[in-house]
């Protein structure tokens, strides 16, 4: 047995370096968020005290409508990155996804880098895998693996254009609607799809009108972008600037999902950086919001220093629905917001 089949233990600790060390945002491409604004009240009635921020997604209590977007596992690094944030969301009382599962189909000594029940017994944890991995043969070992983290439901990246761009990459996409349709309905855990940075804007989203998911992350366009990553992993430079930077904008793509499916759970993620930045998302329709890259360093050093980092962001938030006049999540949705 290959204790790092493909390679992909070495690929997800490069992963972690690159974006560490190099400038991996999109350049030129914004989240869109920046052209709203909160409407600002100056009369508000709300005591900033008493706002209440709390939400339930995916069956959960969530103190916040905050998730720690997925990362990682595997690697050596993986588990105590993976603790780390799994100690601060039980303390925040906030969901976390954990990174793609697939080493632990081929790899059983991975499952301890996932594992983080015990540190984080209350949280909403969400398990992962890319779409094009997910066929029906590989069902069994997934559902083993979503029970051994003790996971409440599962994630499906879809990533053609980060595939695209990875040496050796899954670039076979064909079929994978009529997958993801079978095996979410039958899977027993809920599923939510998600891109990882570049967007599920209508297209996406009309394919998903009678597909049995449970919720939709948009992980739109203006933060990390990955086709900039595996560019660096691959080549060490950026070859193609123009797919670097392709993708559907997080706030267009909050707009286009929420149109398609007025419905669904939805994750607005890909560029959240701020407080205000998820106020916003959270007032054009998304029901929480998640960050993945921001919270990379502070994983790495300790649990307090990611709770340090969310407890600013979510203290920004708590102020930015006091200042707009809204006691809770619903009256922000009800403030809505205004184009610049
Ligand atoms: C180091 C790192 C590893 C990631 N690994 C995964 C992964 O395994 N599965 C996944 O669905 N997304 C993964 N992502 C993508 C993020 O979850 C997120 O969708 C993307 O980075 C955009 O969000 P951001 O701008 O807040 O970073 C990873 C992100 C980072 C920074």
């Amino acid at each position: 047995m290959t204790l790092d089949p493909g390679g992909m233990e070495t690929r997800k600790r490069r992963h972690i370096d690159v974006c560490l060390s190099e400038d991996v945002d999109f350049q030129t491409v914004t989240t869109g968020l920046e052209r709203y604004r909160l409407p600002y009240n100056a009369l508000t009635q709300t005591d900033l005290g008493s706002i209440d921020l709390a939400t339930d997604f995916l069956g959960t209590r969530l103190r916040a409508p905050v998730l720690i977007g997925p990362m990682t596992g595997g690697a050596e690094l993986s588990g105590t990155i993976n603790r780390n944030l799994a100690d601060a969301a039980q303390q925040l009382g906030i969901g976390m996804m954990l990174g793609s599962q697939r080493i632990m189909l081929d790899n059983g000594a991975a499952s301890s880098t996932f594992r983080v029940r015990e540190i984080a017994p209350d949280v909403l944890l969400i398990g992962n895998i890319g779409l094009t991995q997910l066929t029906p043969d590989i069902v069994p070992a997934l559902v083993e693996a979503l029970d051994r983290v003790n996971a409440n439901a599962l994630a499906v990246h879809t990533n053609p254009l980060q595939e695209a761009m990875q040496h050796k990459g899954d670039t076979d996409f064909s079929g994978s609607i009529a997958r993801l349709r079978e095996i979410a309905g039958t899977i027993g855990y809920p599923v939510m799809l998600k891109e990882v940075g570049h967007g599920i804007g209508a297209a996406a989203a009309a394919e998903l009108v009678d597909c049995p998911i449970a919720a939709v992350d948009v992980a739109g366009a203006g933060g990390t972008s990955w086709a900039r990553v595996e560019q660096f992993v691959r080549y060490g430079e950026i070859r193609y600037p123009a797919l670097a930077e392709w993708g559907i904008p997080t706030a267009q793509a909050i707009l286009e999902v929420r149109r398609e499916l007025p419905g669904v759970p939805l994750v607005a993620s890909g560029g959240i950086r701020t407080g205000m930045d998820a106020a916003k998302a959270l007032a054009l329709g998304a029901d929480v919001v998640s960050l993945a890259r921001p919270l990379l360093a502070p994983a790495i050093e300790s649990p307090a220093a990611v709770v340090d980092w969310l407890q600013r962001f979510i203290e920004e938030l708590l102020i930015c629905l006091h200042g707009c006049g809204a006691a809770d999540l619903a009256e922000l949705r009800d403030r809505g917001v205004s184009p610049m």
